[in-house]
């Protein structure tokens, strides 16, 4: 159920300067599945997909491209007509990496290039060991959060689930569909801070701390039961700089007018259970590549 162009959150694409881990975690911590290995660009998903992440092998780290699935080829015409008419710089004519039907990216505010794409590959699954369920959502910290709010609504339908903040000083988290929030923007430096992954039940997040400790690693924060959204959630750095949440028991929203819920200044919308948040947490992420120097 959605009611705009875009239905669901697609794959995010993210160069990294130490290619090998950041696949090597995606699967032996995050648990996804590499689908597809092509050249310097890794193909990973939980979910039945061809892909939910890609990698890109660079001297850099950055995030490439954040993905959304428009709802049909009407859609994907739609935005592209938006996008042209709102003059926002068109990089990909085509779709930039395999697995996609068709597709365009074009570089939105702040230098964030959006990946538009209809008819994602279906591949299914094998039974495996834990691992996520699927690609949920990514948070990320533009420097005119107002703005790219303003953007998000404007030209890809998205609606405010929650604001953070009163007048929204500090964010907005925004759906596309009955997720609560398939993007969270939050004022920051002009970074994405992570990308989130759903898992079946509160207990799979505890296997991601044992991973870690495995690994000599810590979780960088949680778990915790979010105010905004209501999921409990943990969080661990990867290698390329980006922060990857593992969640589960999102709120779902079914009526598509729900008046947005508020959180004044001063409120704990980040944990109902404590207000206790780590140094540095939100400091971490990935700032965009320009894809056009390619
Ligand atoms: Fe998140």
């Amino acid at each position: 159920m959605s009611w705009g162009v875009i239905s669901e959150m697609g794959p995010v694409a993210i160069r990294t300067s130490d290619f090998a881990q950041s696949v090597q975690d995606a699967q032996q911590i995050l648990g996804l599945r590499e689908t597809h290995r092509d050249g310097g660009v890794s193909y990973l998903a939980a979910a039945d997909v061809h892909h939910e992440l890609s990698y890109i092998e660079s001297d850099i780290d950055g995030v490439e491209s954040l993905g959304l699935i428009a709802g049909n080829g009407d859609a994907l015409k739609e935005i592209r007509k938006r996008v042209e008419h709102e003059g926002f710089r068109i990089v990909s004519e085509k779709p930039a990496r395999d697995g996609v039907e068709d597709g365009f990216t074009f570089v939105g505010p702040e230098g964030f290039a959006f990946e538009i794409s209809i008819g994602l590959g279906r591949e299914k699954a094998p039974a495996k060991g834990f691992g996520p369920q699927r690609y949920g959502h990514f948070n990320f910290h533009p420097q005119d959060h107002h703005g790219m709010v303003d953007f998000l609504q404007r030209v890809l339908d998205f609606r405010v689930s929650d604001v953070i903040g009163t007048g929204g000083s500090a964010g907005y988290f925004l759906r596309c569909n009955t997720e609560h929030h398939g993007i969270a923007v939050l004022k920051g430096r002009g970074t994405l801070h992570h990308h989130a992954w759903q898992v079946q039940d509160v207990t799979d997040l505890t296997k991601i701390g044992d991973r870690m400790h495995a690994l000599g690693r810590e979780l960088l924060w949680g778990p915790v039961r979010h105010g905004a959204g209501n999921n409990i959630a943990c969080y661990y750095l990867e290698h390329s700089g980006n922060v990857v949440e593992l969640y589960a028991d999102m709120e779902q929203i079914y009526n598509d007018d729900r008046e947005p819920v508020v959180w004044e200044d001063g409120e704990v919308w980040w944990n109902q259970w404590n207000s206790y948040v780590p140094d540095g947490f939100r400091s971490h992420g990935l700032a965009p590549t320009d894809l056009a120097r390619r």
